[in-house]
């Protein structure tokens, strides 16, 4: 049962590949798999998922990791390199498998007559990949820091058709003064890794004229060559369909987890009858064995209808997956399982028919009916699936699907595919449905069905709009999703655009037709009038930044510390730390249920269950200790077991410990926990529970926000007043590509060591050693770097390192926990939703004179740091000169997970809800929004009224200037005028325009440096951030090498000589936390400081030096000479913030245009441009990644992420299959950022600004031209009050549909056939 990632990972010194999500759906597991042919002497190479790939089935592959392909050793790849120096890598989780995905598609697109390129030799130095390609390759692979603009850069470089300097900001050239060159790349030759060993092949070769073993079994698996093998395995006495499970390739696992261990294995991709690949005139045979991506390739070299087959087949999955996953195992997993299946359907509309094998005979049956039958039992093989050949003569298919990303590995909310036989009509020239076959599938339906009623109704009939309207009614009878599907009317209203595009195709054109299913669905061919359609249009980008050389090497561009380690996959994570002897290993058991006694916990009887070594409660806390598993104490805490009620569903209940990580997982799934809610409250799971219940968290008064001017005087100033808006914005997942991970080691003496994935490690040391009853110094608390944090590694990293903890502490054993996706997902808790109600008051100029806001947070069961959240959420509304500003706020105590700080907590929030308001004025007055948001931009007094210190001197207020610059431009107001136009002449498209401008307001914190240089005269440096991927040990690296640079006549070379190293809680205390956009540069001002302390130190010594030999004195010598005089060569420093510049607010705006899909609720961004205030930026390569990943973070937020709960606030969007973050096909189509540096202000750190959470609220554009195109659209289809609507976050699709309208064809149709008859229905 071990997969190809857990061999990789714990069987051998590799550990590029990770472990994201272990289902498929996000690539950092991705690897390269070559085969080899003896008989042709040719090998394979393809990329698949090592989370889902088993390793018994890979007899006689070779695999290539990220480590294989370069490494520090034996020098990087340049696919390493360039996602170095473009600047790709920042965390580097995702990094080695998007480094595989790349190379594969370079190995793939490099193979003779595999690209559109053809065999033409690409130029010297590129590949014959396309820049077309270069987008998809990685389409499947997610990234949660960078945005991805920068990987797909890095990517395109490799093309032979890019244009080198359409590319963005990298360490080859200097943009805008250099030449882009392809010699100044790291240099690319295809082939110059060795993708299948010799040895292999001769053992390959060797073993050629062998009898085949057959079917072997000895390690669990078989492999039957042949179906007669495979039935006598199933006559056998051993098969037994509970234990041994069947596989192709096992990505079924993906969708459908074990849920428990398996004994045997059977193997069928080898048997010969499952692989024919047969073309002759009747059509095309395909065995069931045959992958997705061998399928797309031999469909697309065929007629019109195999051709949209492949196209189809394309957005299926991402090519890590088709790469191996099979056509077979789709469809009977459709069959059996009820799978909402791509293939299934457009196979069906194409008149299929499949061959398979019962127990007993050989069947051929059509795929209508092989779909209808019972699901098949586990005997029963499907051989292959024939697909007729239709030619092209009067036929017409049209296949769609609607998913929440067009390529990136999402399944379809519905799918449809269409085959119509049509003639002509002498008399009229109009064309006749002859025969027409409507398959639908994915909408909450057992199996792709057709709809025969429609299809009988329109045989025979000419396409008009009565015809289609019926059609549509009688549709509408048909698509019924089961009970339970999420969003049923919107899946019902998508199968009814599909129907209304496809006949609208085939009618005359009075009907307008929407060939318009194109973002997120495939049936409009790619192009609308000859243009491009916008979802295919290429990402382009522009970067425009500010260098300064004041500070040198501060303020330069350079590549992140680490990045090319990251990229080959040698950079060490918490769970790549080889385990200690005797490690075991631990999973979380959590409670379904929000408020209930846990009356006991026990195993089903199972495989996995034999695996439980021990099970860890709170009853495990050693005497002296406490229940507790998170918070400062100030605030408050959080227990770490639900004992001996469970306060919440996602909590935990006890700790399963098992010899690996699998089986610990394993054994948790099989526990069931017995509960009893006698004598206890019904839980508060809602704002407008809490509120009913008086259920509050206080919020400290030196928290609290404070109220500005008098409400009822400004209200009194008003012309209009809104009394009663309303907006909600729902919380937010982290999406880490690194879960939650700690590893605990039990040392001498009571004490322990535990490598966590932190952001907190000074708290972490603090919370386990009042868990374990230990003073602190028993607590050693180690973090190198972190996969991703964005709040989430804070107060929810400590859960995972006390329960390591208290079980090591124990079991006196190292313990170790890496949580699996959906544990994470369901215990992390997330960002705080909120309602806002809200009166404002305003004059018919659109100048505000008050605002009074409710606010109710969900905080969830803990206070965690929601205390901070109120006083966040009100500094970012303040963006706006409100008049008088007064609110009450309520932080809701939940019966839910703790809600976290997520980046920028509370603030995004507070940004959006002024947004909304703003919005809602401007509705009410009928004037432009960007207008009113002009008119109310804080003037520098009012700024001070509204934010007091943090407003900082007058020169430092740089909004009105972005804001003006971005919105009051010539170019604007063109784009502006273009977007109507464009409104004007397009009734199913719509676009919309929004310019949004943030302030956000940052503290400084003390934080400790301390730098220390080693007899060689190289630099060791800590500091009390932890490194998140935010750059924060580049910039400390700079910082050093600045400190120092007087003392080194080779300044530059200072830079190389520095090492910062790990956080290490009993190395450098007072560490605090990383967060709040400010700990590099307070970790940046620490180092300074311990500089300036060795400066003074070296100083003197340096100067006797020169005085003697004349000459500038050597690093080296410098230091030699030093320690023979018994120099302090360390020096630590504990900055604090000047009481008088504690805060400073940072500004920023965004242009973001949109194009919505009337008919799908899809949204494609069309551009965003942002412009950021990042002071003097001390590395604006750094700080262009922090803007451009928080911004697409953000995106996630205000339209797709959907972190849904079940009634009891289970979070039941709990992986990658439903929630879903951007990937790089949902970025802006052209994404331009500028960083701007206002006025210098020697109060900041070197005059430099934050730049890691703010630029996120600027996402809140690309939901206001959503709602500006929405308005578009409802205008035109006369929906209620088209201008003035609620509109929430996050608006996903099917809230953008249902915001148009989810009857919009109808209502089209109806006023185009008001006049017309109805046919009458045929029965
Ligand atoms: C991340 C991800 C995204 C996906 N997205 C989509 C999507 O958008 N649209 C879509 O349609 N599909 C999607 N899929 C599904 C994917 O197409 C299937 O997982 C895959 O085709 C199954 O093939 P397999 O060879 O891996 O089957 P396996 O996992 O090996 O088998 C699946 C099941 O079928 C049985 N089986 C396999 N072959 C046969 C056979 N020949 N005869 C009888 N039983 C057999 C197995 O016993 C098992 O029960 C996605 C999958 C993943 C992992
Ligand atoms: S870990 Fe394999 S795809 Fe996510
Ligand atoms: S760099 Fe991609 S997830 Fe962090």
């Amino acid at each position: 049962s071990t997969t190809l990632l857990e061999f990789l990972r714990t069987r051998t010194p590799v550990r590029g590949p990770k472990l994201g999500c272990g289902e498929g759906g996000c690539g950092a597991c991705v690897v390269l798999i070559s085969k080899y042919d003896p008989a042709t002497d040719e090998v394979t190479e393809f990329s698949a998922s090592s989370c889902l790939t088993l390793v018994g089935s890979l007899n006689h592959c070779s695999v290539t990791t990220s480590e294989g392909i370069g490494n520090t050793r034996d020098g990087y790849h340049p696919v390493q390199q360039r996602l170095a120096g473009f600047h790709a890598s920042q965390c580097g989780f995702c990094t080695p498998g998007m480094c595989m995905s790349i190379f594969s598609s370079l190995v793939k697109a490099d193979k003779p007559g595999t690209t559109t390129a053809g065999d033409h030799a690409p130029p010297p130095g590129f590949s014959k990949l396309t820049c077309a390609e270069a987008e998809h390759a990685v389409s499947g692979n997610l990234c949660r820091c960078t945005g991805y603009r920068p990987i797909l850069d890095a990517c395109k470089s490799f093309a032979a058709d890019v244009d080198l300097e359409d590319l963005g900001l990298n360490s080859f050239w200097k943009k805008g003064t250099d030449r882009a060159d392809v010699g100044k790349l790291p240099e690319y030759s295809s082939g110059s890794v060795c993708t299948f060993p010799e040895f292999l092949k001769s053992e390959i070769k060797g073993q050629m004229n062998d009898v085949p073993a057959a079917i072997a079994g000895e390690d669990g698996w078989y492999h039957p060559r042949s179906i007669q093998e495979l039935h006598s395995l199933f006559d056998s006495n051993w098969f037994d369909e509970n234990s041994v499970k069947i596989v192709a390739s096992n990505t079924g696992a993906g969708v459908y987890k074990d849920q428990d261990l398996y004994d045997k294995y059977i193997d069928i991709k080898g048997i010969a009858e499952l692989s024919v690949i047969d073309r002759n005139s009747k059509g095309l045979e395909i065995g069931a064995a045959v992958s997705i991506s061998k399928a797309i390739e031999v469909f697309s070299d065929g007629t019109p209808v195999f051709r949209k087959i492949a196209s189809h087949l394309s957005k299926v999955a991402s090519p890590f997956v088709r790469n191996t996953a099979t056509v077979g195992g789709n469809v009977i997993m459709a069959q059996r399982l009820q799978f909402p299946s791509d293939i299934a359907t457009v196979l069906l509309a194409a008149g299929s028919t499949v061959t398979i094998q019962t127990a007993s005979k050989m069947l051929c049956l059509t795929l209508d009916e092989f779909l209808e039958q019972p699901p098949c039992d586990a005997k029963t093989i499907l051989l292959s699936i024939f697909v007729p050949d239709w030619g092209s003569d009067n036929v017409i298919f049209e296949t769609s699907r609607v998913a929440p990303r067009p390529f990136g590995n999402a399944v379809s909310y519905v799918n449809s595919a269409f085959l119509a036989r049509t003639s002509g009509d002498g008399a009229s020239g109009e064309l006749i449905i002859e025969d027409i076959c409507l398959a639908f599938g994915a909408y909450g339906v057992d199996h792709t069905t057709r709809a025969r009623k429609v299809e009988e109704f329109l045989k025979g009939q000419s396409v008009s709009a009565p015809v289609i309207l019926e059609a549509v009614r009688l549709l509408k009878d048909t698509i019924m999703p089961s009970e339970g599907t999420t969003h049923p009317e919107y899946r019902v209203s998508l199968a009814v655009s599909f129907l209304f595009s496809f006949l609208s195709s085939l009618g005359n054109n009075q009907i307008e037709p929407a060939k318009a299913i194109a973002p997120n669905g495939s049936c409009a061919n790619g192009s609308m009038n000859g243009q491009v359609a916008s979802e295919d249009l290429q990402i382009r980008s522009r970067q425009e930044l500010v260098f300064n050389d004041e500070y040198k090497p501060v303020g330069k561009p350079i590549t992140k510390s680490g990045a090319e380690l990251q990229a080959s996959g040698e950079a060490v994570y918490v769970d790549d730390i080889p385990a200690p002897k005797d490690c075991i290993y631990g999973a979380f058991i959590y409670s379904t249920h929000p408020h209930a006694h846990i009356k006991g916990v026990n195993f089903r009887p199972s495989l996995a269950s034999e695996k439980v070594i021990g099970v860890i409660t709170a009853k495990d806390i050693p005497a002296g200790g406490k229940n507790v598993g998170a918070g400062i104490n100030m605030l408050g805490t959080e227990a770490l077991f639900g004992d001996p009620v469970s306060e919440f569903a996602g909590q935990n209940i006890g700790i399963v410990i098992a010899e690996t990580q699998k089986y610990a997982c394993m054994a948790a799934k099989q526990a069931v926990i017995e509960y009893s809610t006698e004598n206890l409250q019904p839980p508060i799971l809602t704002i407008e529970d809490a509120i009913r219940h008086n259920s509050y968290f206080q919020i400290p008064p030196y928290f609290a926000p404070r109220p500005v001017g008098d409400f009822e005087q400004g209200m009194s100033q008003a012309d209009h007043k809104i009394l009663s808006g309303e907006v909600k914005l729902e919380s937010q997942y982290y999406f880490y590509m690194e879960t939650q991970t700690a590893l605990a080691i039990p040392d001498e003496d009571n004490c322990i060591t535990v490598y966590s994935s932190t952001q907190l490690p000074e708290i972490i040391q603090n919370v386990v050693a009042d868990c374990l009853g230990i003073p602190y110094h028993n607590v050693r608390v180690i973090t190198r770097r972190v996969g991703g944090g964005f709040g989430g590694k804070g107060m929810k990293s400590t859960h995972i390192a006390c329960a390591c903890a208290v079980a090591a502490f124990k079991l006196r054993r190292p313990v170790r926990m890496y949580l699996d996706r959906k544990t994470d997902m369901i215990m992390a808790g997330g960002r705080h939703p909120m309602k806002a109600k809200y009166s404002v008051g305003f004059k018919s100029d659109g100048t505000l004179t008050a605002l009074h806001v409710d606010l109710g947070i969900n905080a969830g069961i803990s206070p965690d740091l929601s205390p901070f959240i109120p006083a966040a959420t009100i500094a970012c509304l303040n963006k706006y000169n409100w008049g008088a500003l007064a609110f009450d706020i309520k932080l809701c105590k939940t019966n839910v997970s703790s809600k976290s700080a997520v980046r920028a907590p509370g603030d995004v929030q507070g940004s959006f809800i002024a947004e909304a308001i703003i919005e809602h004025v401007a509705s009410a007055l009928g004037a432009d929004t960007n207008a009113v948001r002009r008119k109310n931009l804080h003037s520098v007094e009012s700024l001070t009224k509204f934010y007091g210190d943090a407003a900082g001197d007058a020169p430092t207020y740089s909004l009105i200037d972005i804001f003006d610059k971005l919105a009051s431009s010539p170019e604007y107001r063109s784009r502006a005028e273009a977007v109507e136009r464009f409104n004007g002449g397009s009734r199913w498209k719509k676009r919309g325009i929004s310019c949004v401008p943030i302030t956000y307001e940052v503290a400084l914190r003390p934080t400790p440096g301390k730098v220390s240089i080693l007899n060689d005269g190289s630099i060791a440096v800590e500091v009390g951030g932890v490194e998140l991927g935010q750059g924060l040990y580049t910039k400390v690296k700079q910082m050093t090498a600045f400190g120092l640079r007087e003392l080194c006549p080779d300044a530059d070379g200072l830079l190389d000589k520095v090492r910062v190293i790990q956080a290490d809680t009993l190395s450098l205390i007072q560490g605090s936390f990383t967060g709040g956009s400010t700990t590099s540069e307070s970790s940046c001002e620490a180092v300074r400081q311990s500089c300036t302390v060795l400066f003074e130190r070296l100083k003197p010594i340096k100067d006797s030096l020169e005085a003697k030999s004349g000459a500038a004195a050597p690093w080296s010598a410098l230091i030699a000479q030093a320690k023979m005089a018994s120099v302090n060569l360390s020096a630590h420093a504990y900055w604090k913030p000047d009481p008088a510049f504690v805060k400073y607010i940072n500004y920023g705006a965004a242009v973001s245009e949109v194009e919505i899909d009337v008919l799908t609720g899809a949204t494609t961004i069309m551009r965003s441009d942002l412009v950021y205030d990042c002071g003097q930026s001390l590395n604006p390569a750094v700080d262009l990644g922090q803007v451009e990943g928080a911004f697409v973070q953000g995106v996630g937020f205000f339209t797709n992420e959907d972190y849904a709960t079940n009634a009891d606030g289970l979070v039941v969007n709990d992986g990658t299959w439903t929630y879903k973050i951007p990937t790089v096909d949902t970025i802006p189509k052209q994404f331009n950022v500028e960083l701007i540096s206002s006025a210098r202000d020697k109060k900041r750190v070197l005059s430099s600004k934050a730049s890691g959470e703010p630029p996120l609220l600027l996402a809140a554009s690309v939901h206001c031209a959503m709602r500006e195109a929405i308005r578009a659209a409802r205008t035109d289809f006369s929906v209620n009050s088209p201008l003035t609507f609620q509109m929430d976050v996050p608006a996903t699709m099917a809230d953008v549909k249902e915001l148009c309208g989810l009857d919009v064809v109808e209502r089209h149709l109806q006023s185009l056939s008001s006049a017309a008859e109805v046919p009458t229905p045929v029965a």
